[in-house]
């Protein structure tokens, strides 16, 4: 029996005993021989892992567990690599969010300056990692990636290592089709969606259940409740968040102006930014829930397991560590299963750029992604998404060049900023709070 290795980039995630539930719940198709866990900070991580610990012995013996900060240690021979990690962390989300804000403007950890400012600190250690992974895992191993800014992220690595062997991943379609699904009363695995766009910025244009199109039922759910099931404990409980809610709720809004398609939620930002701003609290964003909900609970839960050997939050899998793991075995086993996952456009949607990375259904082979043609798309959507692409791209010309003008172009060119002025307002104000992780823009 093959038998693989895996690394875990961001050891120190929240997200991190939840995915090794998943792993664990799945080991018949991915059996596991070791997994290590590396973080830049080892103190964070050690917590962390002695959740992830208690997970895996619920399930086995027999897998070798690392924790490391040393990348030769985590990443020496391994298979596959998941990549999560969060540049600057909640302390510089916050920022992320609440620095916009007090101009008025989109405060979000991808979406608007927020996302700006978090690719300008992700890029270079994301280029770092799939270094360390070429220079020490086995030659065909693979990065699964759901470090944020995604779609930032993804653009920096195809310009800055175009062979890298990574696949950029994102939970957000799979966590609409858990809505999708328990609003419709089926399951999610049998739900045929196609969708085009980028991360965090597209549309599905059919849903389907057994050949029969379900979308216009959808829709119809949506113009009366948004998004959501009256019985919101049927998702996830990430995503039964006050903030998560409200912003299912506004799938509505969207469909109410635009009903032809069924928007990703974070479309929200760029569509009704100054209705965002207005129904923000400037004081207490996203990232004050996380840290006051997910992050404490963690630590709250290791304190406790330590002192009495209880482990009192199971970690629930729910879409995000179901669909990493559900990628990656297709990956291992060269299944060719259909997920939505980002990669290069080459002609998928002839009418945008075949640089751009779009997010599109796709066969997960194990030599990568085989995009299934999506065709021309709408002038509206094309538009929306051109205006998008050039953001990020410039941003990323922005970084590889250390050009502030690219930056100032990549923040006026978001749809979320409102003018040259405000763009360069935030920019600033984003400068000197990200001193110790951007590179200088002159
Ligand atoms: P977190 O802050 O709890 O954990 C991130 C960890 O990354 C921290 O322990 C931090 O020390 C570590 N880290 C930072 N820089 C690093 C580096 N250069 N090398 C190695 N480790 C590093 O964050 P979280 O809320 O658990 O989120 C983890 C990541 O997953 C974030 O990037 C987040 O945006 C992303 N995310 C993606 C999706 C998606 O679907 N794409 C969904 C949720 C979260
Ligand atoms: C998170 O921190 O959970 C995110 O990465 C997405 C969200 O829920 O804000």
């Amino acid at each position: 029996m093959t038998t693989y290795k895996l690394a875990v980039a961001g050891g120190g995630s929240t997200y991190t005993p939840g995915i090794i539930r998943s792993l664990m719940d799945r080991l018949e198709d991915l059996p596991l021989s070791e997994i290590r866990f590396y973080d830049i900070d080892g103190e964070r991580q050690s917590k962390v892992v002695v959740a992830a610990k208690a997970v895996i012995a619920e399930y086995t013996d027999t897998i070798q567990v690392v924790e490391t900060t040393d990348p030769k240690t985590a990443f020496e021979d391994v298979d596959f690599v998941f990549a999560q990690m969060r540049v600057g962390k909640y302390a510089m989300r916050e920022l992320d969010e609440k620095i916009p804000l007090s101009h008025n403007v989109v405060g979000q950890e991808t979406c608007g300056p927020g996302g700006l400012a978090y690719g300008l600190r992700t890029i270079f250690p994301m280029v770092e990692l799939v270094d360390y992974v070429d220079q020490y895992a086995k030659k065909n191993a693979w990065i699964v990636n759901y470090s944020n800014p995604a779609s930032i992220v993804a653009e920096g690595v195809r310009k800055l290592r175009p062979n890298a062997r990574i696949l950029n991943i994102c939970d957000m379609p799979v966590a609409t089709m858990r809505n999708m699904a328990a609003i419709l009363g089926v399951n999610r695995e049998d739900l045929v969606v196609d969708y085009f766009g980028l991360n965090h910025f597209g549309w599905f244009t059919k849903v389907e259940v057994n050949g029969v199109d379900r979308l216009s039922e959808l829709r119809e759910h949506v113009y009366q409740h948004g998004l959501l099931t009256e019985d919101v404990s049927k998702i996830d409980y990430r995503h039964a968040d006050s903030s998560w809610i409200k912003t299912f709720k506004n799938i509505k809004l969207i469909m109410d102006h635009f009903p032809e398609y069924l928007p990703n939620p974070y479309l929200q930002y760029y569509l009704f930014p100054d209705y965002i701003v207005e129904t923000s609290n400037k004081e207490y964003t996203r990232a004050n829930e996380v840290m006051d909900g997910r992050e404490k609970t963690l630590f709250e839960t290791v304190r406790k397991y330590e002192e009495t050997g209880i482990l009192e939050d199971a970690f629930a899998v729910g879409v995000h560590g179901t669909f990493i793991v559900d990628v990656t075995i297709s990956l291992a086993q060269n299944l060719g299963r259909r997920y939505l996952v980002m990669l290069e456009n080459n002609g998928t949607i002839p009418n945008l750029p075949a640089d751009a990375m779009i997010e599109v259904p796709a066969l997960i082979t194990s030599n990568g992604p085989i995009p299934e043609y999506v065709g021309e798309i709408p002038y509206f959507y094309k538009a929306m998404i051109d205006q998008q692409l050039a953001s990020e791209k410039i941003l990323v010309e922005a970084i590889t060049e250390g050009s502030y003008i690219k930056a100032l172009q990549a923040f006026t060119l978001n749809k979320t900023i409102p003018s040259a002025k405000v763009a360069k307002a935030v920019l600033d104000d984003l400068i000197e709070a990200n001193k110790e992780y951007w590179p200088t823009l002159a």
